[in-house]
């Protein structure tokens, strides 16, 4: 496994099955296989794979820990790019067949839905974590405050997952949104245990050299 997630290969595959929900939807779109409501389903579907890669993208840091494969850390950039062209595509189309591209009506209904101005943060939030993701863009902001900018991710996935359930509880219909907010809250807590074991080692750390270095200045004198 790790030498397919290091080969030359990996990256093309990956790139062409993040692609494969778009030609679905666009093959069925073509053969009227969107069901009653073509431009509902689009939508909503180009809205599921945004969330959908956006957990992926936070899911690689986790299952690289956990599986001891470092090779997985090649994904990231590429799923975290994927749910930021997915989301754009989410708006172009809602802009498009519920709009009708009326940059007014698109401002108004913004305005206006909660759901639909959440949606719009989580998306406009995305914009500077793509724009930021190269290696020139790295090396221009610095190690730290690149980190500190992509550290909004978290934000991000918070509103994706509030847009959705804003949007489904109008429907009273929460199964879904139930699954993905324990997928998030697992992403998230992962992150948040290891932050706080991070610093309580840390902390044993100082204590500990705090404690050896009067010792030394006994030993030296
Ligand atoms: C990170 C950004 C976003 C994510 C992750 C996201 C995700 C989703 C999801 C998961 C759904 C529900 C799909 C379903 O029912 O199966 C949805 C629906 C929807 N979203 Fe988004 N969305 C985002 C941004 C936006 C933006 C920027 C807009 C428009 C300005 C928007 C407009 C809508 C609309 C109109 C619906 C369908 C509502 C309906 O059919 O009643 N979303 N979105």
């Amino acid at each position: 496994m790790r030498r397919l997630l290091r080969s030359a290969a990996a990256k093309p595959l990956v790139f062409a099955l993040a692609l494969l929900p778009l030609a679905d939807l666009v093959l069925r779109a073509f053969g009227d296989a969107l069901g009653a409501n073509p431009a509902e389903a689009l939508i909503r579907g180009l809205g599921d794979w945004t969330l959908r890669l956006l957990c992926l993208t936070l899911a690689v840091t986790p299952l690289r820990q956990w599986s001891g494969w470092p090779e997985l850390a090649r994904f990231r950039r590429m799923l975290g790019l994927f749910s930021f062209f997915y989301g754009l595509l989410h708006f172009l189309a809602y802009a498009w067949l519920d709009m009708g591209l009326d940059l007014g009506d698109i401002t108004h209904d913004i305005a206006k839905r909660p759901f639909i101005l959440v949606g719009s943060t989580a998306l406009l939030l995305m914009l500077p974590l793509a724009a930021t993701s190269f290696g020139a863009a790295m090396r221009a902001l610095g190690g730290a405050r690149w980190q500190a900018l992509h550290r909004s991710v978290y934000a991000i996935a918070l509103l994706a997952l509030l847009h959705f359930f804003w949007m489904r509880a109008g429907k009273n219909d929460f199964a879904e949104v139930g699954v993905y907010a324990i997928v998030v809250a697992l992403l998230l807590g992962w992150r948040l245990v290891q932050r706080l074991r991070r610093a309580v080692r840390d902390r044993n750390n100082r204590a500990r050299a705090g404690a050896a270095a009067p010792m030394s200045t006994e030993q030296d004198a």
